[in-house]
């Protein structure tokens, strides 16, 4: 891996100065539309193409001009150095509708405040317990998966991470009217979030009457607020920990206060939103890339045999299940779920020697970072051996960005790592895994990148 504290070049190899300068505008910009178009027909391309113009390009996405950062040590900056002079953009402005303003979206003290009082819900003695859930969800659920039949792991996996939460977050998730008013909201959801991470969603609240471009139902979000608000009614009356994380989301406080109903609402909802996607999306890409590498699978039967000798996985089992991680780090290198990361200039501020005025908006992408040539060798080929134990102590910062990086880094990163590994162990312990056809799988490029389909048959272990 390249050393990223040598000095910054430009997209020519010019040393760079102190004096402010403009970030080049990217080849191919068209009128009115800007770069949207090449954007739209393949977004990781363009993306990942943009490094070859300098640490910092600047696109037109139509009108709206947007600094993309092509370079570790300006994510660096961007990120620790100078993260307090930006607020997460004017998307997120946006998805305060659909989702209110939890952790996501929050932003200065609210987001510190809120911070501090979430991250006991996301202790390690915490997970521990959440552990068993994911353990035993993940095998019911691999189970019902019968030698020999083919199914499409997207949507199952999309069952199971949502499971999974539904019962890591509420004790009690057979409540009716929690399910019926998940499901409602999650119909309108997707409608939701497009329109408010669509460049046009300024217009589209102006022209409701266009087909397509209505605002969602606001039923949906209004039915599950106030399931959710019964629900902690009941917790606070009692004010039992019933092991649970919105038990948790309750009881935590301190000098600086507690969550409001309200504000634990928005959190719940929130989690919903940041915990099932990217999860479902790194385990289905993780099954992709192992189901067409049978020496990939070999291995990890051999760790899985060993370390867990027939029992089921649990939390315990963390620690030696290392090539596991291995194949779920690489995963995550080549397919962050999370594959564009936004930020906005809340004040003047000069990033990577470029000046940004308030109100600039600066994207950068995990997913052209980590497949830089100049920051891994080889970076299309899957190759888990590039993570022994120590490889991320070692790894150059703000190079592997699955996760984010400083005081917006994931809550539930250990969270993630945990679901992730007990759910691969319960999908690949008893099974091989083939492609079921030859039709390629493809990319989904939304607000999470998954694939489309995978279409995966599972066969009785080779002895
Ligand atoms: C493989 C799974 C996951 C990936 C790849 C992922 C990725 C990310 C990334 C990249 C960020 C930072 C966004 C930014 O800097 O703008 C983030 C933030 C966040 N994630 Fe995750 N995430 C995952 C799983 C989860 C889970 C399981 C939860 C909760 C149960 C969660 C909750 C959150 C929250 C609340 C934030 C906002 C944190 C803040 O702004 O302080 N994520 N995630």
């Amino acid at each position: 891996m390249r050393n990223i504290d040598a000095p910054l070049t430009g997209g020519q190899g010019r040393p760079r100065t102190d004096a402010p300068v403009r970030a080049p505008v990217a080849p191919g910009r068209m009128p009115l539309v800007g770069h949207a178009p090449r954007m739209r027909r393949d977004a990781l391309r363009f993306v990942s193409g943009l490094r070859h113009h300098g640490p910092m390009t600047k696109i037109y996405i139509g009108p709206r001009p947007v600094h993309i950062v092509n370079a570790p040590e300006v994510v660096r900056e961007l990120l620790t150095a100078h993260a307090r002079s930006f607020d997460k953009g004017g998307m997120f402005d946006a998805l305060r509708i659909p989702l209110g303003d939890g952790l996501i979206t929050a932003a200065g003290d609210r987001h510190l405040c809120h911070r501090r009082l979430m991250q006991p819900a996301f202790h390690h003695d915490r997970i521990a317990r959440y552990a068993r859930v994911m353990s035993e969800r993940s095998l019911a659920r691999s189970a019902a998966w019968e030698p020999g039949t083919t199914l499409d792991l997207v949507p199952e996996i999309h069952r199971l991470t949502l499971d999974i939460l539904l019962r890591t977050l509420f004790a009690d998730p057979h409540d009716p009217d929690l399910h019926t008013a998940v499901k409602g909201w999650l119909s309108v959801k997707y409608h939701s979030m497009r329109l408010a991470l669509s460049p046009l969603h300024a217009w589209a609240e102006r022209l409701p009457l266009v087909p397509g471009w209505r605002p969602p139902d606001p039923g949906p979000l209004r039915r599950l607020v106030a399931v959710q608000r019964r629900i902690i009614e009941t917790y606070r009356a009692d004010g039992r920990d019933r092991g649970d994380l919105l038990s948790m989301l309750l009881l935590t406080g301190g000098p600086q206060g507690s969550l409001t109903d309200a504000e634990v609402t928005d959190e719940l909802i929130t989690l919903f939103l940041a915990g099932t996607g990217t999860v479902s999306a790194s385990l289905a890409w993780t099954l992709y890339e192992i189901s067409r590498r049978p020496e990939v699978q070999r291995r990890l039967h051999e760790e899985l045999d060993t370390v867990l000798a027939g029992r089921p996985p649990g939390f315990e089992d963390l620690p030696a299940l290392v090539y596991t991680r291995q194949v779920l780090a690489e995963t995550l290198r080549l397919h962050p779920p999370s594959w564009l990361l936004m930020r906005r200039a809340a004040q003047p501020v000069t990033l990577g020697g470029v000046r940004l005025s308030p109100g600039a908006e600066v994207f950068f992408s995990p997913y052209a970072l980590h497949r830089d040539p100049q920051l891994y060798e080889n970076p299309e080929h899957f190759d888990p051996g590039r993570w022994p134990p120590d490889a991320a102590a070692k790894a150059p910062r703000h190079t592997y960005l699955p996760f984010g990086a400083g005081s917006r880094l994931c809550i539930g990163e250990d969270f993630a790592w945990t679901e992730l590994t007990l759910a691969l162990a319960a999908f690949t312990t008893r099974r091989s895994l083939t492609p079921a056809d030859t039709t390629p799988v493809r990319p989904l490029v939304g607000t999470v990148l998954r694939p489309d389909r995978l279409l995966l048959t599972a066969r009785p272990r080779p002895n």
